[in-house]
């Protein structure tokens, strides 16, 4: 049967006329409906692990935008939590996780078998998602990249710098080297569950691949996501794959062939004309507009949205952020993004 998700079709190669459409962080706090239903989970874990009320937050924007995908209600959080980290957040300041200072910690965590035991009800909200959302409207799962897992899993919280990560890896590579590999491979289980329970693409979060280089990028940037999409193709070779090794500069070229996955995220760090010159010849590729326009809004939006799209026309393209959106944005601004983009559609 011939493709006739738009999300499924770019990421198959096909250069659209108008760019299919999802967002970062789409389901959240800028949304007064999110807020309301957080409100009733309680926090935010409670929230994740309700399957009814996390698919009620996922089709939230999906009800109210009609994007062209809904990304499962879920963290990346949560695979360090089912290997058998603590994990709490506070509110206004993020999360806090037991630390991974030695060996001792390391040998606490548990097996990747344990980890369904944590997460079937993220397997719940695929299902019940899977049944809700219209026929149009793909389903993406996703999880954290290794690195940026274990920048957690070390530090027990968010770094600007990811110190004692790096600390680590050039302290005691081995260990480190260990902890790499064993969220490797709960993250191949467990993006393998989201995918039996419904996910129709998958998305692996890099979010500090930036601070990587040289070697490091390609040994704990490149080579874990090549594993887990070279693992994920075996079970699934039609499952999509996108990678999102935000702030990788350079790093961003030749990623698709590296790691076999089927569509690069970029962020803002790079120019649309760069993505479309070094990044797009290679395949898909989804971004780049600047969250902060969903704060300001007006005729600066209206004229980056129509620059993005016209930079990428000539491939493969998803429209998106080039992060998540944050809070303070205004729900009124991602409805002009929408308009503005599917204008003489
Ligand atoms: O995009 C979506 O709508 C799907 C759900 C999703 C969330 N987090 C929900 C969430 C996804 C895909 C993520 C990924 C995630 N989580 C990443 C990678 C992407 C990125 O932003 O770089 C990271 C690093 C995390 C870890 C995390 N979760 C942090 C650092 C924080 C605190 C910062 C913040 O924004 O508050 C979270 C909390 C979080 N995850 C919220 C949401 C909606 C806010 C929680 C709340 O309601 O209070």
């Amino acid at each position: 049967m011939a493709q006739t998700k738009t999300i499924l079709r770019a990421l198959a190669g096909e250069t659209l006329p108008t760019p299919p459409i999802w967002m970062m962080r789409q389901a959240g706090r800028y949304l007064p409906e999110y807020r309301a239903t957080r409100a009733q989970a309680g926090d935010f874990l409670s929230l994740c692990y309700n399957p009814d009320l996390a698919a009620e937050v996922t089709l939230q924007p999906i009800r109210r935008y009609g994007f062209d995908a809904a990304i499962l209600f879920a963290d990346i959080l949560l695979l360090p939590q089912a290997l058998g980290a603590d994990l709490w957040f506070v509110t206004g300041e993020g999360p806090r996780l037991s630390t991974i200072t030695g060996e001792d910690d390391f040998a606490a965590l548990k097996g990747v078998d344990a980890i369904h035991d944590t997460l079937s009800p993220i397997y719940e909200t695929v299902k019940i998602l899977s049944r809700e959302l219209p026929t149009e409207t793909t389903l993406i799962g996703f999880a954290g990249a290794p690195w940026t897992v274990a920048t957690y899993m070390i530090a027990g919280r968010g770094t600007p710098d990811q110190g004692p990560a790096h600390a680590l890896r050039e302290g005691n590579e081995a260990l480190f080297a260990r902890l790499i590999d064993l969220i490797t491979a709960g993250t191949i289980e467990y993006l393998d569950a989201q995918i039996q329970a419904g996910a129709e693409v998958v998305k692996i979060f890099d979010s500090w691949a930036g601070s990587l280089k040289g070697e490091a990028f390609e040994t704990y940037a490149v080579e874990p996501a090549r594993k887990i999409t070279a693992a994920l193709k075996k079970r699934h070779p039609h499952i999509p794959i996108i990678g999102f090794p935000r702030e990788a500069g350079d790093g961003y070229i030749g990623f698709h062939a590296k790691t076999g996955v089927d569509c690069v995220a970029l962020d803002n760090s790079i120019t649309p004309e760069w993505g479309a010159k070094h990044v797009q010849p290679d395949g898909c590729v989804q971004g780049n507009l600047a969250s902060s326009h969903m704060v300001t809004g007006g005729q600066a939006l209206i004229d980056e949205v129509r620059h993005v799209r016209e930079a990428f026309s000539n491939g493969p393209h998803i429209f998106n952020l080039g992060h998540g959106i944050t809070p303070d944005a205004d729900p009124e601004n991602v409805a002009l993004m929408i308009e503005t983009l599917r204008e003489n559609a």
